[in-house]
């Protein structure tokens, strides 16, 4: 079974003209109930933004397909030819949950959490890095295009560039790009540097990120720098922002079916008619806020500012990166905090939080977003957040209030949101923003109201 609109064709190996790489191709092996190896559309961002602009497009995604085993054969998906990279144990252990999710990702995320530095891990970038340059230069056709993707492969356009002279290659980050005085910190500071230099375009997610890039070169390589434009021995390197959306009419589309507003009405009447239902949809992930947001949420209810009974929050968090310990611990005390505020404030029948963990196919996510009168989306720090735009794309006639972290990229866009600091409590709970403030009134209903009227 397939989770998402995804067609299914027969392999082909042939070159492609256009070439993308990615840690993750857009479906995963995963294990159906019985036992048996299913696919399914990957989680995550990436494959959200990336999905709509190729389908039926003649290229080769170039990726891994979860799992370490041998890189099974895959066929096409809506038109796009799959092309395994394999992983093993130790890829997995040292590559993925090591260098790029227990040391790059915190670091890219603020610090949040602490990054971790191992030595051997960066033995497992380089190799693997290697590994996904050399399988793009054997799918790339002469003269081709390569999109390189992500932190996880921050060395591959340099390795391709060597490998592949002839080819033009682009490399976008889909995450944050720090500030200097965080970056430094890496030891293998000016070989990441230098390979994404191997690109002719990078891309970021916005323009303070192509910023920090352009310092940092300067300072580390010595070499020419703007925030558009980098000089590297004979070439130049151009660099900017671009943020990645969703394909907002196929939303749209989806949310005015017949169907899926059914099932949002009939969600409402399985969450007991509330007269609020505040939704959050989240990888398990420490930076988009969870734990934050339950604090306050918690605090609502025990200072008599929300009724369960009138206000339900629907806390979707898919798991995550579940080998690495940060996400073990965060996904313990989610567990514990819902455990605690529903045994504390909720009724039978009657919970203050519904929360799910399951992957939903696009549907039964349009009718969430069908259903919900308030969107939480409250990250510390998020290259993007789709998520929030696909609630305003959802929400076909108009209705609806985002809530929205000054940390998420895409809060440069939706200026229209209530912009709110999660690191901030109180902040949190009024919702106090530069542009609006949600307040709760005496009986306990949450307005969320323009700022000129309530602050
Ligand atoms: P990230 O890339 O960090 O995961 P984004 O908000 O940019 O964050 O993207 C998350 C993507 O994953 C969105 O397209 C969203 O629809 C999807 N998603 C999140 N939770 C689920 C879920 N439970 N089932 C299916 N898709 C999900
Ligand atoms: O947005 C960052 C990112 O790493 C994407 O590459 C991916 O879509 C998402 O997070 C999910 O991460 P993972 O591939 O580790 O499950």
């Amino acid at each position: 079974m397939l989770v998402g609109p995804l067609l299914i064709g027969m392999p082909e190996m042939r070159q492609s003209s256009l070439v993308v790489v990615a840690n993750r191709l857009p479906i995963d092996d995963s294990m159906a109930p019985d036992g048996a190896c299913e696919w399914r559309r990957s989680p995550g961002g990436l494959v959200n933004a990336l999905h709509p602009l190729l389908r039926h497009t003649p290229a080769t995604w170039v990726g891994w397909a979860g799992g370490t085993g041998l890189a099974p054969t895959l066929p096409d998906v809506d038109g796009v030819r799959m092309h395994t990279v394999p992983l093993n144990a130790d890829d997995l252990r040292d590559h993925y949950e090591g260098f790029a999710n227990a040391t790059l990702w915190p670091l890219y995320h603020d610090s949040v959490e602490q990054p971790v530095h191992r030595r051997g891990w960066w033995e497992a970038y380089q190799r693997v890095n290697q590994r996904f340059a050399e399988a793009a230069a054997a799918v790339a056709e002469p003269g081709g295009a390569v999109w390189v993707q992500d932190y996880h492969l921050q060395l591959v356009p340099g390795l391709l560039r060597t490998l592949r002279p002839d080819l033009r290659i682009g490399f976008f980050l889909h995450v944050p790009f720090p500030p200097p005085e965080l970056f430094m910190q890496l030891p293998r500071r000016a070989e990441l540097l230098r390979g994404m230099l191997g690109a002719d375009l990078i891309g970021f997610q916005r323009a303070q990120a192509a910023h920090n890039f352009a310092q940092l070169v300067a300072k580390v390589l010595e070499l020419p720098a703007t925030d558009r434009r980098i000089g590297v021995a004979d070439r130049v390197v151009r660099i900017g922002a671009f943020p990645v959306s969703i394909d907002t009419a196929e939303m749209a589309a989806l949310a005015a079916r017949p169907d899926v507003a059914a099932r949002a009405r009939r969600l409402r009447q399985d969450l007991g008619e509330p007269e609020h239902v505040i939704l959050s949809v989240d990888r398990m992930d420490y930076t988009k806020g969870i734990e934050q947001r339950l604090k306050a949420y918690s605090e609502l209810i025990a200072g008599g500012h929300v009724k369960v009974r009138d206000t339900v929050l629907v806390q979707v968090a898919v798991p995550s990166r579940e080998r690495v310990g940060q996400y073990q611990i965060l996904r313990d005390r989610v567990e514990r905090e819902v455990g605690r505020i529903n045994g504390e404030f909720g009724r039978v029948g009657e919970p203050a939080i519904h929360y799910l963990t399951q992957p939903f196919d696009r549907a039964e996510l349009a009718a969430l977003y069908g259903v919900a009168d308030v969107m939480a989306v409250t990250p510390l720090r998020d290259g993007m957040n789709l998520v929030a735009k696909e609630y305003v794309a959802a929400r076909v006639d108009e209705t609806g209030a985002l809530l929205l972290s000054e940390f998420a990229g895409s809060a440069a866009e939706l200026s229209q949101a209530y912009l709110v600091n999660p690191h901030d409590l109180e902040g949190l709970k009024k919702g106090v923003s530069t542009s609006g403030c949600s307040v709760w009134t005496a009986s306990g209903t949450w307005q969320l109201v323009h700022q000129a009227e309530a602050c």
